[in-house]
């Protein structure tokens, strides 16, 4: 299965593809996740990628398939993956149909979860992550079990540079400018499916998983 996970920034794209991880063993692959992590190890491509992400603004087109395109070139890729995060620009799908095509393969699917703007904002703000193991917490539906350390691996809770308020203002303008054309795209190709993520996280995740069983 090689599945593309979509939605707008705090939609639940990062948690529900850590638990189709944990099911199905497949490699995940979030571009802002391995952008987070250059940055905490000081790597250039990081620290630049930080400038705009701070900002609620896109890393260049150029830097992120670069990665993405180091990342697919992995042997672990082959038979399944999942992206989270990436594409989120007309120029990004194109050059991702373009790197599958030249591996001999193409997504099977593309999971569109759907958020109105009040849930996205009130989940950004209660967000917590790991610096650690990046694992994604929330104050109140999704509560670590001791105050500020993660359960998965003991590593501090923080909150993201990108969660402040003019932040996820941006994030959620430039989604809609630049994102969501992306719908359209996988439409016309007949592999998008659409999930209500307005609901507790393990409806959603069972919504998911219908999709991923009639793969
Ligand atoms: P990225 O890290 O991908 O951020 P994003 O798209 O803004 O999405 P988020 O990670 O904020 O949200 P999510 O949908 O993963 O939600 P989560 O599961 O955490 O990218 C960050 C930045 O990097 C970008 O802005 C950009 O600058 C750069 N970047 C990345 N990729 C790029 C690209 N391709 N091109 C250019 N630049 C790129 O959930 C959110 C919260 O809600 C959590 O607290 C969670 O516990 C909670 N939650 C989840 N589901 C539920 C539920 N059903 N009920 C209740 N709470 C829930
Ligand atoms: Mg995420």
């Amino acid at each position: 299965m090689k599945i593309l996970v979509m939605g707008p920034p705090g939609a639940g794209k990062g948690s529900q593809s850590a638990k189709i991880v944990e099911n199905y063993k497949m490699p995940s692959i979030s571009t802002g996740q391995m952008f987070r992590e250059a940055y905490a190890s000081n790597d250039p491509v990081g620290i630049e990628a930080m400038k705009f992400i701070e900002q609620g603004n896109l890393v260049s087109d150029e830097i992120t398939n670069e990665l993405v395109k180091h990342r697919l070139l992995k042997h672990d890729t082959e038979k399944s993956f999942i992206l989270d995060g990436y594409p989120r620009t007309v120029t990004q799908a194109i050059a991702l149909d373009k790197m599958l095509g030249e591996m001999g393969t193409k997504l099977d699917a593309v999971i569109n979860i759907l958020s109105s703007n009040d849930v996205l904002f009130e989940r950004m703000e209660a967000r917590r992550v790991c610096k650690e193991c990046g694992a994604s917490y929330h104050l109140v539906f999704k509560k670590p079990r001791k105050n500020g350390v993660c359960d998965e691996c003991g590593g501090e809770l923080y909150q993201r540079a990108d969660d402040t308020l003019e932040s996820v203002k941006r994030r959620l303008s430039i989604y809609e400018t630049k994102t969501k054309p992306l719908l359209d795209y996988y439409e016309k190709q007949g592999i998008l499916y659409n999930v209500n993520g307005m609901q507790p996280f393990n409806n959603v995740y069972a919504d998911i998983e219908l999709v991923l069983r009639d793969l």
